[in-house]
Order: structure tokens, then sequence, then C-alpha cells
């Protein structure tokens, strides 16, 4: 099939680079320049594992271009993954929403076109798009006769780092829409996926209890919550861990033997039952703000939506609280970060604790190094106020440091030959962000191990 993706962020890259995978024809458009020439260059914008493979084995079937009038004609399917980020109010900014499907309605052409909505869009968004696409396509004077469109929803559940085994191996596919053609043809397009049938990428084999993926057709509306419902759910459980966590901590249980005996109930489960310095990234706080401002069009209060929230903002001030028990006067010390991207596998750093943490230690007069495997470059660019502050080695972070946090669990840090840092610290004062570390290895070190939770 033919296929159009508006955005070739996190998401949009992603969905397309799958499609064309998978066989379909796939033209990728963007209005950064820049972007589209890294990706014209089989680069990668972002760090992702696998991508760059995947490019290479899908090139026949990509094109990336800056013109919607080259991607939207002939389109059976139009993805828009643009980013939907918060406004000051909390609701979501739809101004790169409402602009795509502008450019698609003056760019399309088929006897009949699916616009789907990728990106994370507050319930009743599918409607107003698709208000957008009529309304646009009517003042076109050049608009082709015979040429339908229908506005469909396909939440995007995938997880950075893990993007390309999400979305060709997903625990499932949930596609909305009032219009049964629609329908028909995102499953259409889907049905490798669906049904498993594609042969796997060289990189990345099928998981071996991979079956069949179920598919959740259904309206718009269930499609868009679905979305918001799931995320704030796996916030709340992050959250709920942490939040007993500070519990734990006052009444001298060990946190991580607590979410361990939780998480073994498969009614449970252990996932996103991690305590540590809480959420990050581009999605979970703005999509809890986001249900939360939609509810308050209703008049409804989300209480527990709201704790998650003040629960996780809390978390990452309790870090810093953490340094100043163990370090009574936070002045003038030398506090080295490990990991500034939101979670490991990926260079994002939106909403990253990181960030909040170094900001709240300098503000209180610390002296921060920053360490990353592999988002500096990002973090040079989008915190230029920061840059200063970064360390080109991990033996920098370390030299003469009063207290060493680790803020992201990277493969590299766990895997750090610790034994060989201890010395370097002038207090060896070691915050484990995540609860990921052994904490009797680390005392036998030499290190003074503390968690964020007890
Ligand atoms: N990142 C994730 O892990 C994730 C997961 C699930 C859902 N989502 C949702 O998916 C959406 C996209 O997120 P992302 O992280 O990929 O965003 P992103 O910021 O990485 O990418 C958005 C891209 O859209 C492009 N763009 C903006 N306006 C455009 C326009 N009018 N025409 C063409 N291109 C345009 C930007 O240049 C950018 O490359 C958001 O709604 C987000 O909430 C993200």
């Amino acid at each position: 099939m033919k296929v159009c993706v508006v955005g070739t962020g996190y998401v949009g890259l992603t969905t397309g680079v799958s499609l064309a995978f998978l066989g379909h024809e796939v033209t990728c458009v963007d209005l950064d320049q820049a972007k589209v020439d890294m990706l014209r260059g089989g680069k990668c914008p972002i760090y992702e594992p696998g991508m760059e493979d995947l490019l290479a084995e899908a090139a026949s079937n990509l094109t990336f271009t800056t013109s919607y009038s080259e991607a939207v004609p002939g389109a059976d399917v139009v993805f828009v993954a643009v980013q939907t980020p918060s406004a000051a109010d909390g609701s979501p900014d739809l101004r790169y929403l409402s602009s795509a499907a502008e450019s698609v309605a003056h760019a399309l052409n088929h006897d009949f076109t699916v616009v789907v909505n990728k990106s994370t869009v507050p319930i009743g968004s599918g409607n107003w798009v698709d208000a957008i696409l009529r309304e646009s396509f009517a003042t076109r004077e050049d608009r082709p006769a015979g040429v339908e469109f229908a506005v469909a929803s396909n939440p995007e559940f995938l997880r950075e780092g893990n993007a390309i085994a999400d979305t060709l191996y997903p625990d499932r596919i949930v596609i909305g829409s009032d219009n049964p053609r629609s329908l028909e043809v995102l499953n259409r397009l889907y049905r490798p996926i669906i049904n498993q049938t594609f042969t796997p990428p060289t990189f990345l084999p099928r998981p071996e209890d991979a079956t069949a993926v179920p598919l959740v057709s259904t309206d718009l509306a269930s499609a868009e919550l679905i979305k918001y419902a799931a995320n704030a759910f796996l916030a709340l459980k992050i959250s709920y861990a942490n939040e007993i966590g500070q519990l734990a901590a006052k009444v001298g249980a060990d946190i991580t033997e607590v979410v361990r005996g939780m998480g073994l109930d498969q009614r449970i489960g252990s996932r996103f039952l991690q305590p540590g310095v809480g959420w990050g990234g581009s999605c979970f706080g703005k999509d809890t703000k986001a249900l939360v401002a939609t509810a308050a069009e209703y008049n409804l209060e989300m209480p527990i939506v709201r704790a998650a929230r003040e629960v996780n903002t809390r978390q990452r001030a309790v870090a810093v609280e953490r340094l100043q028990d163990e370090l009574r006067i936070l002045k003038g010390r030398k506090i080295g970060l490990l990991g500034l991207a939101f979670k490991p596998n990926t260079d994002d750093l939106r909403d990253a604790a990181s960030l909040d943490i170094a900001k709240s230690l300098i503000a209180r007069g610390a002296r921060v190094k920053l360490h990353d495997p592999v988002a500096t470059e990002r973090f040079k660019a989008e915190q230029p106020e920061l840059a200063p502050y970064l360390a080109s080695t991990i033996d920098e972070v370390f030299a003469d440091c009063d207290a060493v946090v680790l803020v992201t669990e990277w493969a590299q840090y766990l895997e750090l030959d610790w034994s060989k840092f201890v010395g370097l610290m002038r207090t060896p004062i070691l915050l484990d962000g995540r609860h990921v570390l052994d904490p009797d290895r680390m005392r036998r070190l030499g290190y003074r191990y503390v968690a964020v939770s007890g």
C-alpha cells in the first residue's frame, strides 16, 4: 500500500521505516530540512538501536521529503505523527497537528485516503482534525473531484530504545474510526504484523513467544482514550512504587524486596513497579497533564492521576534531599550525575529527571559534573546553559567528588568497574537513583550506598 508519514520524530520515523520494511511504499515528510537530509543519507537523527539497520533494509521502499505534494498524493494512508507538547495550561498544544492537517488537505488527491492521528491527541481530536481537513480541502481551488477521506486514530505505544521491536512485535494494535472503510484499510495495512507473516529483520528475530497480535478495532473516542488511560496507568504504577518507597524508608523496609514481592503477583506484575527518581520523557508528564485537563473540561476531577504527578515531582526533590541528608551542606560540594537521558537506550532529554536534579543542585551552590554515554550532543544543543557542567569521561565525574548519583540506568554504568572509581572520590557517597545497584556489593567496595527510597 502507499503510505505517507507526516513528522519523522521518534514515532513517525519508526512507523515509516517499519511499514517500508514490511513492503509498503512509504514517503515521510518533515518540515525540518536538516532531518530530511540526514535521513536521505541513511543516517538516523535520533539515537534508537537498530534504526539505521532497518533504514538500510527498507531503503528501496522509503522516500524522505519536505514537500507534502510529493508525499500525500496517491497515499492510501497518511499518518500524522507530529509533536503535541503541553501548552501553558496543561492542555496539549495542537498547533503542529492543525498545521499538518491543513497541509495534508491541500495535497489530497486519492479516491480514498485514511488520515490517521498517530500523535497522542486529546479525546475529540479525531473530529477536530476531520473538520480542519474538510474546511481546508473545500478552500482549494484546484481540489480534484472524486476525492474522499476519513480520519482514524491509531495511538502509538512504542517505548523509545525499543521502538522497532515494539512496532514489529507489539502487545496490541488499536485502531479507532467511525468509518468502517478506514478500519478495513488499516486492518489491511497492519495484516503482516497482526498475523506475524513478515520475515523478521536480520538483527531483530521474532521473539519465540510471539503470536498473532490482538487488534482492538473501535470508535474514535475510545481509541483516543485508550492511549491516555494506558499511559496514566503506567505512570501511576511507578508513582505507587515511589509512594510505598517513601514509607519503606521511614519504617526500615527494603523497597526493592517490597516491589519484588508485590510484582510476583500476576495480577500486579513487576514491570513499571520500579522505585527511583520517577518517570520522565515526552509522554507520561504531558499525557497525564492532558488527561487531567480534558477531565476538567467535563467538570471531572482525576485525583489518582493528579497524585501520580505530584509523587513524581516530589521524587526528584527527594533525590536532592537524600544528598543533603548525607552531606549536610551542598554548597561547594562536587556532585556527579551519571545519566542524562530520561531512560537508557535513548538520547531523549525531554522532562528528564537529570535536568531537575542538576538545576536544583546548582541552585544550592553545588558544583555538578554531568555524564551520559549517548545524549551529550543533544544535551549541548538543548540545554546550552548546563553544557559547561558536562564531563567528558567517567573519571572526571568521580575525581574529588563528594557524591555520585546514578540517574539513568544505562548498561554502561551497571557494568562499570566500580572498584576503580571509589578511590577517586573525596567522600564515596553513591546515591542509586534507580535502585539497580547491589547495595551489599557497593558497600563492600567502599561506597556509602544510599537509595532514593530507603
Ligand atoms: N516519543 C515517544 O516515545 C512516543 C510514544 C508514543 C506516542 N508519542 C506521541 O507521538 C507524537 C510524536 O512524538 P515524537 O516523540 O515522535 O515527536 P518528535 O518531536 O520527535 O517529532 C515530531 C516531528 O514532527 C515534525 N513536524 C512538526 N510539525 C510538522 C508539520 N506541520 N509537517 C511535517 N512535520 C512536522 C517535527 O519536525 C519533528 O521531526 C506525540 O504526540 C507524542 O505524544 C510519542
